[in-house]
């Protein structure tokens, strides 16, 4: 129907709010090419520090939770509403606001997941902020997190309490997609330069 397409052009445009270029900018900033080079809560920690990181994190994990949540407000039918959510992602990495580019969708995925299955959103955020303690790699703990999503949506089937088809295709696809979107990161760790939690850009 029109009301869903509408729901996921707003999705991903709400998604597609570039919440760490544009703070890092108000700063005079470009994020693109300071610390890694990401437009994410991370980079920003890096390069401006602790409050504007944590603004950036909360706005962002909030595009992902009010995606769905709106969707759910104006009564999608819940294929739609997961679908929303993952737009919310998919905008967040590839923002019209900045040329197609954008972060690796870390705290917009935790923001859906956390909206749509909240029991799989809780164990893969313990596990990541837990390996983020250990190791002081973000990268690391986001990766972790979405091994984590896998492994609980695995486990579901394993178990015969899967979620519906549309529930798995969307945590399995934003799982999938944060891995890979760490893929220079993937490189730095195992090659042993990636940047730990507190490194300065
Ligand atoms: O925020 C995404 C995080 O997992 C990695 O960010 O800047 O270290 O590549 P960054």
């Amino acid at each position: 129907t029109l009301t869903d397409l509408l729901m996921a052009a707003l999705s991903y445009l709400l998604g597609a709010v570039p919440a760490a270029a544009w703070v890092a900018r108000s700063r005079g900033v470009d994020i693109r090419t300071v610390g890694s080079g990401n437009s994410g809560a991370t980079n920003v920690l890096r390069s401006l520090g602790k409050g504007p990181a944590a603004f950036v994190a909360l706005f962002d994990i909030l595009k992902g939770v009010l995606a769905v949540t709106l969707a759910r407000m104006v009564d999608l039918d819940p294929q739609w509403v997961a679908l929303c959510g993952v737009l919310a992602v998919v905008g967040h990495n590839f923002s019209v606001f900045l040329g197609g580019r954008g972060g690796k969708g870390v705290a917009t995925s935790f923001g859906t997941v956390a909206a749509l299955s909240p029991a799989i959103g809780f164990f893969a955020f313990v596990l990541a902020i837990f390996t983020m303690w250990l190791t002081r790699f973000v990268s690391a703990g986001s990766i972790i997190g979405a091994a984590a999503v896998l492994a609980l949506l695995a486990f579901s089937y394993l178990v015969r309490l899967p979620p519906p088809w549309y529930g798995t295709a969307a945590l399995a696809f934003l799982a999938l997609l944060l891995i890979w979107q760490h893929r220079d990161n993937i490189g730095r760790l195992t090659s042993g330069t990636e940047r730990r939690l507190g490194e300065k850009a």
